[in-house]
């Protein structure tokens, strides 16, 4: 069993089955990358300030990078017998470079230690995930650019409303999806906001650190203000979380339209062979397993965040072990909403529209009714009139099998005077959706621009995190 770091008050070895039970190094191995990150900082620091010699940084810097190549290439694997990530680095780091290596943990405890770990994890992780999200907006962009003249019914209660395009639909997840990059850049921006390196175990530190160095160093605004806070608060974790099941119930909605569109009741798209499975005993299936499991994760992810509640609602300052449990319920949610989006965006990319479908389905359910309403009332009638009697000629209609387009110019005459025979242009089903010109409607130049807007925003997102 590998040695722990606090042995020195203790008589005997510690249980194994606590130390399996204690120990977080499966998963907070993730963190390695940051961890040594921040203990080079912090041990540059100490070497600024005068509390470690400039000999001991240097040589605690070298032991890091050569740490950090071996695991790298191989030479070196984590011991999975090591309490945690900071246990591993440090002893590893102490074995190779001797007494320098059992001075970088000076002014420091691994409970500021984790703080800033994993703020510096998900800083990194929250921007892979704004990517991922930009491309999926793209790609709906994409889709609903072609698809700008395809009708097709709008639905409210899963009934046939109003005519839309396929193209408005697709725009409006894409809307979605930029206020959840929106919400993870924000996150991630407050989470970036304060240092708790330098808080220490809870009350800060005798040592003359200088906290705004580091901070500035690993890429915060500021120190955070209260070391107890800075210790003992997983907010940001909490908010993350938020973010990204906010971000999978959208993901969720789409995907539960996409089983509808692609079902043989609407077959409004066709999925591509290589985004759908079959089954072990029917022949003609094409299922779509990928949006039911994003369907299905989304329910895990919510557990994730409530996880992490819970675990914070009635802990007292300063840092308590239970926190050691938000590594696997946020690292979960992370991965879970990365996995949904490189599985969504390509299947999004290959799916194929089907507007004749779509038109087919249209035609039928009469949502021009509203259009044929919305003729009287500009002809003079009163809305409520309007209303009524045009929902007397959908129930006529109905009992005698047609639609409102199979009525004659006489026929229409027959409910009301008003009717002209320009009363058939009015229900046409293109006309009803480019009538629909008010802001943020479905006429075709609506979607263009809302597209050129979409594309701006991740264009805007792309530039502010070019490499440089
Ligand atoms: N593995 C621990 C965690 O994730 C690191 C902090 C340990 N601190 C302590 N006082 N035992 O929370």
């Amino acid at each position: 069993m590998a040695e722990q770091l606090w042995k020195g008050r203790f008589s005997k070895a510690v249980d194994s089955r606590v130390n399996d039970f204690n120990s977080s190094i499966r998963f907070d191995q993730r963190m390695i990358a940051q961890d040594m990150r921040g203990s080079g900082v912090h041990a540059a620091m100490l070497a600024r300030q005068g509390i470690i010699s400039n000999a001991d940084a240097e040589a605690i810097l070298e032991g890091l990078a050569s740490i950090s190549d071996d695991l790298a290439s191989g030479k070196l694997a984590i011991d999975p017998a090591a309490e945690d990530v900071h246990t591993f680095v440090e002893q590893t780091l102490t074995a190779r470079i001797g007494d320098a290596g059992k001075r970088l943990h000076t002014g420091r405890s691994r409970n500021d230690q984790v703080a800033l770990d994993i703020r510096l994890t998900l800083r990194d992780e929250s921007l892979a995930l704004q990517a991922q999200i930009v491309e999926l907006v793209k790609v709906l962009c994409r889709q609903a650019g072609e698809n700008t003249a395809s009708v097709m019914p709008g639905y409210t209660h899963l009934q046939r409303a109003q005519p839309i395009t396929f193209g408005h639909a697709l725009m409006a997840y894409a809307w979605m999806l930029l206020r959840d990059l929106e919400r993870l850049a924000d996150a991630t921006r407050r989470m970036d906001s304060q240092c708790p390196l330098g808080s220490g175990a809870l009350a800060g530190t005798t040592y003359p650190l200088d906290r705004g160095f580091t901070a500035e160093m690993l890429g915060f605004a500021a120190p955070c203000p209260n070391s107890l806070d800075g210790v003992s608060d997983r907010d940001f974790c909490i908010e993350l979380a938020s973010a990204i099941s906010i971000c999978m119930m959208h993901l969720s909605r789409l995907s539960e339209e996409i089983i509808l569109w692609c079902s043989w009741e609407f077959k409004f798209i066709e999925l591509d062979d290589a985004f759908t499975t079959g089954s072990s005993i029917m022949p003609q299936k094409k299922n779509p397993d990928v949006t039911e499991l994003i369907r299905g994760k989304t329910g895990r992810v919510y557990g994730d965040l409530n996880t992490l509640l819970v675990m914070m609602k009635g802990l007292p300052l300063a840092y308590n072990k239970d926190m050691q449990e938000d590594k696997e319920a946020i690292f979960d949610a992370v991965d879970t909403l990365s996995l949904c989006l490189r599985t969504v965006t390509p299947m999004l990319d290959t799916m194929k529209a089907l507007p004749a479908n779509m038109r087919a389905a249209a035609a039928k359910g009469f949502i021009n009714a509203t259009d044929c309403a919305d003729y009287l009332t500009k002809k003079g009638m009163p809305f409520r009139d309007a209303y009524k009697l045009t929902g007397q000629m959908v129930s006529d209609c109905i009992a005698a099998n047609k639609v409102l387009e199979d009525l004659t110019v006489a026929e229409f005459k027959a409910y009301s005077d008003l009717f002209e025979a320009d009363v058939l242009a009015a229900i046409d089903l293109v006309n009803c959706c480019e009538g629909r010109s008010s802001y943020g409607g479905p006429t075709a130049a609506s979607v263009r621009s809302q597209i050129q807007q979409a594309l701006a925003a991740a264009k805007e997102w792309e530039d502010a995190h070019a490499e440089v």
